[in-house]
C-alpha cells in the first residue's frame, strides 16, 4: 500500500482498493480544541475567536470540509456517470470513499492528452475555445493533472471527480468525452 497527499484528501492507495479519506488531522485538531474550550466551560465567542485566531487551522479545516463534499458527490453520482469515472461508495458521511485501485495512465501517452482531447470535445473541435469553457465550467484543474485519471478494464477513467464543475462537465459531454479518450488508447 502506498499514500498520496491529495489538495483535500488522503489516498490509502493498496494493491485492489483505494480508501480516500477527507483530510482528518485537521479536523481532529480544531474539534479536540474546541472540546476543551467547551469543558472548560468557555463562552462560545472565545471558542469562535480561538478558531479564527488560527488561519492554517481554519484553511485546513475547509480543506477536511471539502473532502467531505468532494467524497459524497463522488458517490452519489457514480452509478450516473458509469463508464466515465471510477465506481465510488462513500461511508461517514463522506468522510471515505472506497474506490477500486486503478493503474496510472500508460506512460506513452503525451502529458496531457488527456486535457487536449477532452477541450477539443468540449469546444467542438476548437481546443482553444474548449479551454476557455473548461476554465469557465471550473473543470481545468482536474482535466489538466494526468493522476486524476486511470486506466480500468481497457478505459481511461476519472478517479478524481467530485467537483461541482467536473460533474457538470461530465453530465454535458459524458459519452463524447469517453468516447475521445477511448480513441486516445487505441491510438497506442
Ligand atoms: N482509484 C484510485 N486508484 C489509484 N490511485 C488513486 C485513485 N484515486 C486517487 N488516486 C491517487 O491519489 C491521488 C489523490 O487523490 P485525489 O486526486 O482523488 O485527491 P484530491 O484531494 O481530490 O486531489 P486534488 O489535489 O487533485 O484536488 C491522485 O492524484 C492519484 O494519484
Ligand atoms: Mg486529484
Amino acid at each position: 500500500m502506498h499514500i498520496e497527499q491529495g489538495t483535500s484528501r488522503i489516498a490509502f492507495i493498496g494493491e485492489q482498493t483505494t480508501i480516500k479519506m477527507a483530510s482528518p488531522l485537521p479536523l481532529i485538531r480544531v474539534m479536540r480544541g474546541s472540546l476543551a474550550s467547551l469543558m472548560m466551560r468557555r463562552k462560545i465567542g472565545t471558542i469562535l475567536e480561538k478558531l479564527k485566531a488560527s488561519e492554517e487551522s481554519l484553511g485546513s479545516l475547509l480543506r477536511g470540509m471539502r473532502g467531505v463534499r468532494v467524497n459524497r458527490r463522488e458517490a452519489e453520482f457514480s452509478s450516473a456517470l458509469r463508464g466515465i469515472v471510477v465506481p465510488t461508495r462513500c461511508h461517514c458521511g463522506g468522510v471515505v470513499a472506497v474506490q477500486p485501485t486503478i493503474r496510472d495512465l500508460p506512460a506513452s501517452l503525451g502529458f496531457q492528452d488527456q486535457w487536449a482531447v477532452i477541450a477539443d470535445v468540449v469546444g467542438s473541435g476548437d481546443r482553444c475555445k474548449g479551454t476557455t469553457m473548461l476554465k469557465q465550467m471550473q473543470a481545468n484543474h482536474t482535466v489538466e493533472n494526468p493522476d486524476n485519471f486511470g486506466v480500468m478494464d481497457g478505459a481511461i477513467l476519472f478517479r478524481d471527480f467530485g467537483d461541482p464543475g467536473v460533474i457538470r462537465l461530465l453530465l454535458e459531454y459524458g459519452p463524447a468525452i469517453r468516447k475521445a479518450l477511448a480513441g486516445l488508447l487505441n491510438g497506442l
